[in-house]
């Protein structure tokens, strides 16, 4: 018989959170793989991009976030944001006391896979901060040092996908993905990592330009490892609620209207406000 803190536990939702709308590609994953699971999605939307600010202000961000997160109870988060994990894993771990899943693991093991299978190049994409902390490259190369790993910061996606231009046909989207992409298309990478969790949305974009690699959505192969991990643990539940409450740090109706494109359904009845300021 399982102690009452313990079934306690297993009954607490489990935290999500990303500077804004990205993460919400990650949540759809976990909330699929794991239906029976309630979840505490956080869009930093006031303060979004994280990619373009330096290490200091996206830990100071990053532990607000988890302490609005653990005000929610959560037995778990998930850092739905590759900026985040590629500057702020260790320090986070290292603050809390619940397992905490990034998303440079899993795509860069899935990466190395595709890419041994393959010519060995590996490329990453993300945003400035990503791509200058190196946390990809170097996850790659821990996993296999003989693996060739690109990379290439790609600002401007962000802002596309948080505006909607993301569909294949987008002149907007395919100048800058011809801008950001054409030089990469000639090395042909086996593996493509979108390290970015709003890039899935311009899958069929960067897929016209890169059509002989393998595109690795970094928040799926987080919510993989995610899973493993609290079943592992014996933290999954069984009371089959499947409840999601969405929050952001800015206008409901807006995050509630740009989530649809992201989610395909109407949010706006479960999406709440919280001042994040006051977590510190
Ligand atoms: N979704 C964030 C990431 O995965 C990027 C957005 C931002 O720059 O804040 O890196």
């Amino acid at each position: 018989m399982p102690e009452k803190w313990f079934v306690y536990m297993q009954n607490q939702p489990i935290g999500i959170f990303d500077s804004g709308l990205g993460g919400l590609t990650a949540m759809s994953e976990i909330q699929r793989l794991l239906p029976d699971e309630d979840f505490v999605y956080f869009g930093d939307t006031a303060r979004i991009p994280y990619g373009t600010r330096s290490r200091p202000v996206i830990e100071k961000y990053s532990m607000q976030d988890c302490k609005f997160l653990l005000s929610k109870g959560v037995k778990a988060i998930l850092i739905a944001c590759g900026t985040v994990s590629s500057n702020a894993l260790d320090l986070l771990e290292g603050s809390f006391s619940l397992p905490i899943i990034g998303v440079i693991e899993g795509a860069a093991g899935r990466a190395a896979e595709i890419a041994e299978a393959g010519n060995g190049i590996v490329c990453v994409l993300g945003t400035e901060a990503t791509i200058k902390s190196n946390s990809f490259v170097n996850a790659v190369n821990k996993i296999n040092p003989h693996l060739k790993v690109i990379s290439k910061s790609c600002p401007m996606f962000v802002p596309l996908v948080e505006n909607g231009y993301t569909n294949k046909d987008n002149i907007a989207a395919n100048a800058i993905a011809d801008e950001y992409l054409s030089e990469i298309a000639l090395q042909k990478p086996s593996a493509v990592i979108l390290g970015c969790t709003h890039y899935p949305l311009l899958a069929d974009v960067i897929g016209n330009y890169l059509p002989d690699s393998a595109l690795i959505d970094s928040g799926r192969e987080a919510a993989l490892i995610l899973k493993e991990k609290l079943s592992a643990s014996g933290l999954l539940t069984g009371s089959g609620r499947g409840n999601t409450e969405y929050y952001t740090s800015d206008d409901i109706t807006l995050f509630a209207s740009l989530a649809k494109r992201f989610l395909g359904s109407d949010i706006s009845m479960n999406t709440y406000k919280t001042d994040i300021e006051n977590f510190s």
